[in-house]
């Protein structure tokens, strides 16, 4: 469909470069965001770092290049700046599982837990929150409750069910998954894995664990990112969104990554369809016409970050 507002001879790129200067803006990407619009990002990160980034940056104007929790999560951390979404319909199914009435409801009934939550949340259910966590710093997080203490986790089971393992402790877990990291076929993966002997199996957390355990290796995208660059492999079978790929090619371009498949009846490929919402178009126009932009409610906001600040104390 072509947009009205959008003029076809430009050269996208260049004018995206012109409007971040006349904003004073930065471009923040996540990892599975299209290769173009890596390629014009000031940073690329995992969650975690994307949002020490926003706290830190001088610039007035944030663009985020990610789903909604991504962007209000910037917002959470700067009030004064103005935090553009090129599609605000650019959702996650973790957030959708998990609205905040029925996240009220579940803290109610159980009393006496403190109430990790992971980051890909609303902003209504991070406020309700005692402390947010992403991939990279969850393990660090609970390590740090007391062990008499109860910990609800949320909304991820997933993710949950993975650090209940990794730590030890048993978690009240939310029952929410990932439409992109539940899809991943177990058999195929098999048959890659014989097939290609030497690559090593390297899985986000967000998988199930019929995938975990075929993976050499588990981490979020920024780990999985570095443990490619450390690895003396040469191959790599990928469960995670293939985003992520890109910058592996970027970053050591003589290995091959082979990415999972999905099961038999889901689309042929893992590609997150919230994140692949925005399009290098609509970077451009987000730029051009300031909207759409994250506005919260200030006492929401206040609400919202103290969970995110505690988060990155601890972490
Ligand atoms: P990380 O960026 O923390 O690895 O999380 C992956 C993800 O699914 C983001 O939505
Ligand atoms: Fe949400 Fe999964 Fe997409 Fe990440 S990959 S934004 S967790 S739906």
């Amino acid at each position: 469909m072509v947009n009205q507002d959008l003029d076809l001879n430009i050269d996208l790129e260049e004018e995206i470069k012109k409007l971040k200067k006349k904003l004073n803006a930065v471009i923040l990407a996540h990892y599975y965001q299209e290769s173009e619009i890596q390629d014009m990002a000031d940073f690329i990160g995992d969650s975690l770092e994307l949002a020490r980034r926003a706290k830190e940056t001088p610039a007035d104007v944030i663009v985020f290049a990610g789903v909604h929790f991504m962007a209000e999560t910037a917002k959470i951390l700067n009030p004064e700046k103005l935090v553009l979404l090129p599609d605000l319909e650019a959702g996650c199914s973790l957030a959708e599982s998990c609205p905040a009435d029925k996240f009220k409801k579940f803290r109610e009934e159980h009393p006496g837990h403190v109430a990790i939550t992971y980051i890909n949340c609303t902003a209504e259910v991070k406020a309700l929150s005692d402390i947010i966590c992403t991939s990279s710093n969850a393990e660090k997080i609970i390590m740090q409750i007391p062990e008499d203490k109860k910990i609800i986790f949320s909304p991820d089971k997933n993710l949950g069910r993975y650090l209940q393992k990794k730590t030890g402790r048993e978690m009240l877990l939310w029952d929410g998954s990932c439409i992109v990291h539940e899809t991943f076929s177990e058999k195929k993966i098999i048959d890659l894995k014989i097939r290609n002997p030497k690559a090593k199996v390297i899985a986000h957390p967000e998988c199930e664990d019929a995938i975990l355990r075929h993976a050499d290796y588990i981490g979020s995208t920024s780990k999985l990112l570095k443990y490619v660059q450390e690895d003396e492999a040469d191959s790599f079978i990928i469960a995670t969104e293939p985003g992520i790929i890109h910058q592996m090619e970027k970053a050591m371009p003589k290995k091959k990554y082979i990415p999972a498949p999905p099961e038999e009846n889901s689309c042929s490929c893992n590609n997150c369809p919230h994140m692949k919402r925005n399009t290098m178009e609509k970077l451009y126009l987000c730029m051009k016409n300031l909207s759409p932009r994250i506005e919260m409610e200030e006492s929401l906001r206040m609400r919202a970050l103290k969970p995110i600040d505690r988060m990155l104390e601890m972490s």
